[in-house]
């Protein structure tokens, strides 16, 4: 498969004129009578993002009996909060840039940027509670637990440095796959979908954002722009699968030499690089790719219960496209 022939824009075709409503519905729901906040909800606006989350919504819906009021709902509910909890987890990371502009907390300081994420994060639960959207509200809120806890287990785990593969994939299923999950576990209940579907697609989207977060994962160890800092993870002794697979297989030396540089508090671009080069020669690169790969079959698989549309061609091409993509 050539990732040229992946563009988000084909996979969003099927549900053209439904993104449109949603990104309607989407701005209306951060309106707000306060100055500043307004002026920073609009720069927020400008800040785009790939919208991955409201197409995964969508499109499941579709491929599981049609789009309803409900998803147009639970695509900007969850838009909502993963934008509250970008701009958290940009004060949490120390992060001055996102989507290619400067982060919230580098042009409003981390004040404004707490205050931003509760404000999203509550105009997503009243959105859902007034319009007695109870069941989505329940699997949403279930995700939004998970994730605060994925990254509070991460960083319990970069002060004790201790973290093995099981736990660094307990951290990303928490942290990304919940939410992933939440999205076509919504979808299919926003359609109206039977339980054994529903279960399908909450496993497709835990595979899927399994492999979302892996690939992340990796842009830190490249050089590419993706529009966010790369390197900050070990700069914040956030270990990944990379290193954590290449320093399992190390001699102790080279494990000490390595973990002395993750260690301190301030790194040199010298000091990223010899990581990099480390995690690249001992396979670490490899690995997670092979197990991002891995983790894609097995979101493909999940799809095999769908009847066959274009709405389930899309989705198939959004796992592609995720385990491809260049931000
Ligand atoms: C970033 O998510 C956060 C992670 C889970 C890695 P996206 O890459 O979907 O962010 P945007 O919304 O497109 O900026
Ligand atoms: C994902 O982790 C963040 C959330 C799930 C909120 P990262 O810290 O790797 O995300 P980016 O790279 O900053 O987008
Ligand atoms: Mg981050
Ligand atoms: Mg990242």
């Amino acid at each position: 498969m050539q990732p040229s022939s992946l563009s988000l824009q084909d996979i969003r075709r099927p549900i053209e004129g439904e993104l449109e409503s949603f990104r309607t519905y989407f701005r209306s729901a951060m309106k707000n009578r306060v100055f500043l906040l307004d002026q920073v909800v609009q720069y927020l606006l400008r800040q785009k993002g790939k919208q991955l989350r409201p197409v995964l919504v969508l499109l499941t819906a579709r491929a599981c009996g049609g789009v309803t009021e409900s998803t147009y709902r639970a695509a900007a509910l969850v838009e909502l909060l993963h934008t509250a909890t970008l701009v958290h987890d940009d004060v949490v990371d120390e992060a001055d840039r996102r989507r290619g502009m400067f982060s919230i907390n580098a042009l409003w300081k981390n004040k404004v940027a707490v205050l931003l994420g509760d404000f999203l994060l509550s105009r997503g639960l009243l959105l859902a509670l007034e319009n007695k959207e109870y069941d989505l509200l329940h699997i949403v809120s279930d995700a939004v637990r998970r994730m605060s806890e994925g990254e509070l287990l991460q960083i319990e785990k970069a002060r004790k440095l201790d973290i093995d593969e099981a736990t660094y994939f307990s951290i990303i299923s928490d942290k990304t796959a919940s939410l992933i999950s939440a999205c076509t576990s919504c979808g299919a209940h926003s359609a109206g979908a039977d339980g054994a579907t529903r279960q399908a697609m909450n496993q497709f989207g835990q595979q899927l954002g399994m492999a979302f977060q892996i690939r992340d994962d990796l842009f830190d160890f490249g050089v590419k722009d993706v529009g966010k800092p790369l390197g900050i993870d070990l700069q914040e002794k956030k270990m990944t699968l990379p290193l954590i697979h290449a320093l399992a297989g190390a001699d102790p030396s080279d494990r000490k030499r390595i973990m002395r540089i993750v260690r301190q508090k301030k790194k040199s671009r010298t000091d990223v690089e010899t990581v990099a080069a480390f995690v690249r020669d001992a396979g670490g690169i490899d690995h997670a790719r092979q197990t991002m790969n891995d983790y894609a079959e097995r979101a493909l698989a999940e799809l095999d219960r769908l009847p066959e549309t274009d709405a389930r061609q899309a989705l198939a091409d959004l796992v592609r496209y995720t385990i491809t993509r260049e931000k």
